[in-house]
């Protein structure tokens, strides 16, 4: 390191921790610069501020730009010219060595300079400078009596990746052009320059290409069955029309990438193959292996089978016309393939997929899949565009310049750095916003899972195991946004806020500059921003996440109260009731000993902010007791060990939450030993639906009771009588009361479905059974 670098870096150092917490607080930057000097006084914007500009056309624009983007809130019709003697001032400086989207931005008390080697870093700098005004200059409507201060500061920002991406899918649900633009707006804010538009999947081809009407005629249109669970619909009946979906026209989409451009984003379009392609194959049976007839599937599809055949040409020819048109719409360097779960049972018994494995000397079948995809990345680069695609692109031998969009988890992108190709992180854990980000009780139904913003600030995109120059290969992250769950563009906002929020950090500051304290607390003002925006976002991280664990010395529950809020001020009550503002204040874990629901929120000010959490706690005879188990509990679904059915801590509706316990293809046959014998008048058994991960509610639930654990007396046998095509994701309870027996052993027997049943994607597999909380009382 050169000296002058390392003063340099210590002076970078200094100046921000010299810029105190709160002072950050005020600004409230999302994402925060590489460096800042607040200093004091402010610059305040008037109606008859001149914006200048020099250094070249880009300069010019960008002041345009920022004159359109000052003029909705403050009513300011601001003048643009040429010339260096403005009271906002943009310089695109050609004479320095700018790294890219680099921005120099210094607000003075009569000036503000913002200074760039491009207009795209200019553009970056006045993303900047709208947040060093107040969130109010978000809105789009005259936002009255505001005073337009600017806090003096001098700011040096660049970005830390190169690619800073966000994904749409618009095939499980279609979102119109307004939509789009408007999530690129969201997208411009955050400083994020990918958007990954993911234009084809099984339920619908989005995009019109000339030379193959159908495939917009027919395979953007599906059955309307949008009031059943994704999993279990319904496939299009004959007679039956398709009349659910929506595409854009190729107007519509250079209309959509010209908008991005502007914005300095990239349009990456994603053209799935060769699964993920049921759309394209009900309009163009012939590129399959069986030749169809196939209809567009209006939910999911597991496994996918019905794939593009890789033993004909004429599949290559069909694929090289679309890439074309697609290459003609999309300047983007990348094309994204896809090329993610693909089942090849097709291919195994084609005899065209079979010949080609012979003529070309593949091994097998995820060779085969590493012909096609070859086969068209030297398309590509013959056009000279990169290939990107999901890291099953792996399988058989990744194309020579591919690059890996790593989404199972890190491994895919390792292995592509550690073998010299390049690789984006988008991995499942940290970067799927289509999982619950709170609890699923209160939250809209989403995928099964769940990523917290506290996890995806906490992701790091360049995994420790690469050395620095395989880091090199690591050209950024992405956040993902699937939409099986997601109708409406209201609601893909609220998934994506403010956990973009969170990634666009991630990407774009230095990893030692970020603090999940600070980011917080700079949250706060990001949310006005979006009220003022008209974004919906979600409030999660403000909620209250209880966690509760028996403590066998005491035979009591302790209840922990979490939140994503720093120093958050928690209010509860025992009672079932809603907390407020003078409740009792969390301070140290609850040690509960009788059942008890507990409520709890968030308050600021005396107003609760966020929503309010529930856990309910029941302690009863079976409570602590010894659980013996007749069929064994899955190995991956134990919850929190032996004791988890009797915990007296009710799972939440999120399976993976540790308190469920899962049976998989199988009953659950347990007796409780409740230590002696008790008089006993009621016993409860919950269960839990969630379809799209393959569990079912029971069919019935046997209750019997023993003095002797032997002989067994039976009490009770409840039929729980929901159709599983009805069952989504749901809890049930399944109580039966009796005349008060005599037992020190209750035996629950829950008939499962063992098998997944017809229509469902995983039909004739195993089917999951999971319980959590039995109580007797
Ligand atoms: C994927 O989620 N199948 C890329
Ligand atoms: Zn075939």
């Amino acid at each position: 390191m050169r000296l002058s670098s390392f003063f340099t870096l210590v002076a970078a150092t200094l100046l921000l921790t010299s810029c105190n917490e709160s002072r950050i607080k005020k600004t409230s930057l999302v994402p925060l610069p590489v460096e800042m000097k607040l200093q004091t006084g402010h610059f305040r914007l008037k109606p008859d501020a001149r914006i200048t500009w020099s250094g070249g056309a880009g300069a010019a624009i960008t002041s345009g730009q920022l004159a359109a983007m000052l003029q909705p809130a403050t009513g300011y019709h601001l003048a643009t010219a040429g010339g260096t003697d403005g009271d906002i001032r943009l310089l695109i400086d050609a004479t320095t060595t700018w790294k890219k989207e680099e921005y120099l931005l210094e607000v003075r008390r009569k000036s503000i300079t913002l200074t760039a080697g491009t207009a795209e870093g200019l553009f970056r700098g006045t993303q900047t400078l709208m947040q060093l005004l107040p969130p109010e200059i978000c809105s789009d409507d005259p936002a009255g009596n505001v005073k337009w201060r600017i806090p003096c500061v001098r700011i040096t920002d660049y970005p830390r990746f190169g690619w800073r991406g966000m994904h749409l899918d618009v095939s499980r649900h279609f979102f119109d052009k307004e939509f789009v633009k408007k999530y690129i707006d969201i997208l411009a804010m955050h400083k994020i320059n990918v958007f990954h538009w993911h234009l084809v999947d099984d339920q619908g081809w989005r995009i019109e290409i000339k030379k193959y009407p159908k495939l917009t005629e027919i395979g953007a249109w599906r059955v309307d069955r949008e009031e059943m669970p994704w999993d279990s619909r319904e496939p299009q009946q004959p007679g039956e029309k398709a009349t659910y979906g929506g595409f854009y026209t190729q107007d519509d989409i250079r209309e959509i990438v010209d908008y991005a451009a502007e914005r300095y984003i990239t349009v990456v379009p994603e053209i799935e193959m060769p699964a993920h392609v049921g759309s394209a194959l009900a309009a163009c049976p012939e590129y399959s292996c069986t030749d169809g007839p196939f209809t567009v599937p209006p939910g999911g599809v597991w496994p996918i089978t019905d794939i593009y055949c890789a033993g004909k040409d004429e599949t290559f020819a069909f694929l090289e016309d679309v890439l074309t048109e697609v290459m003609d719409l999309f300047p983007s360097e990348y094309i994204h393939i896809g090329g993610d779960e693909a089942d090849k049972k097709e291919w195994k018994r084609c005899p065209d997929c079979q010949t080609r494995i012979r003529t070309e000397g593949l091994k097998d079948e995820h060779e085969l899949q590493s012909y096609f995809i070859r086969r068209i990345e030297r398309f590509l680069v013959d056009n000279g565009r990169k290939l990107i695609g999901w890291d099953e692109i792996l399988q058989g031998g990744l194309a020579p310049e591919a690059t890996v969009m790593s989404w199972q988890g890190f491994e895919g992108g390792i292995k592509a750095a550690t073998s010299g190709h390049r690789a984006v992180m988008a991995p499942v854990s940290h970067c799927y916003f289509n999982v619950y980000q709170g609890d699923p009780a209160t939250e809209p139904e989403s995928f099964r899972g769940q990523l917290t913003l506290r996890k995806v600030y906490s992701f790091e995109p360049v995994p420790p195991e690469l050395s620095p120059e395989e880091s090199e290969y690591i050209i950024g992250a992405q956040g993902c946004l699937w939409t099986e769950y997601i109708t409406n563009g209201a609601t893909a906002e609220y998934m994506i806020l403010p956990r973009l929020t969170a990634l666009s950090e991630v990407v774009w500051t230095p990893a030692g500059q970020r603090s999940w304290e600070g980011f917080n607390h700079r949250l706060t003002k990001m949310m006005k921003r979006f009220d003022e925006a008209g974004f919906n976002y979600s409030r999660g991280s403000c909620r209250v996440d209880m966690s509760a664990s028996f403590d066998e010395g005491s035979n009591s529950i302790l209840l922990e109260m979490i939140s994503e809020q720093p120093s958050p001020e928690i209010r509860y009550t025992t009672d079932g009731t809603d907390p407020q503002a003078d409740s009792p204040r969390y301070r140290k874990a609850l040690k509960m000993d009788e059942s008890a629901t507990v409520r709890a929120a968030i308050f600021d000010n005396g107003k609760m902010i966020g929503s309010i959490s529930q856990k309910k706690i029941s302690i009863n005879k079976a409570t602590g007791r010894q659980v013996n188990y007749n069929i064994p509990i899955s190995d991956r679904y134990r919850g929190q060990g032996n004791n988890t059915l009797v915990n007296g801590i009710r799972g939440t509706g999120d399976f993976n939450d540790g308190h469920w316990q899962g049976f998989e293809g199988t009953d659950m046959d347990v007796v409780i030993d409740l230590g002696k014998e008790a008089d006993i008048t009621t016993v409860s058994s919950s269960f839990m639906a969630a379809v799209g991960s393959w569990i079912f509610l029971p069919r019935s639930v046997e209750y019997s009771f023993s003095v002797d654990g032997l002989q067994f007396t039976p009490l009770e046998t409840v039929n729980t009588g929901i159709d599983p095509a009805e069952q989504g994701n749901m809890t049930e309870t399944y109580s039966s009361s009796f005349p008060a027996v005599t037992a020190r052993y209750v035996r629950i027997v829950a008939r499962g479905l063992i098998t997944c049943p017809p229509l469902h994607a995983g039909a004739g597999n195993k089917a999951w059974l999971f319980c959590d909380e039995i109580a007797v009382e």
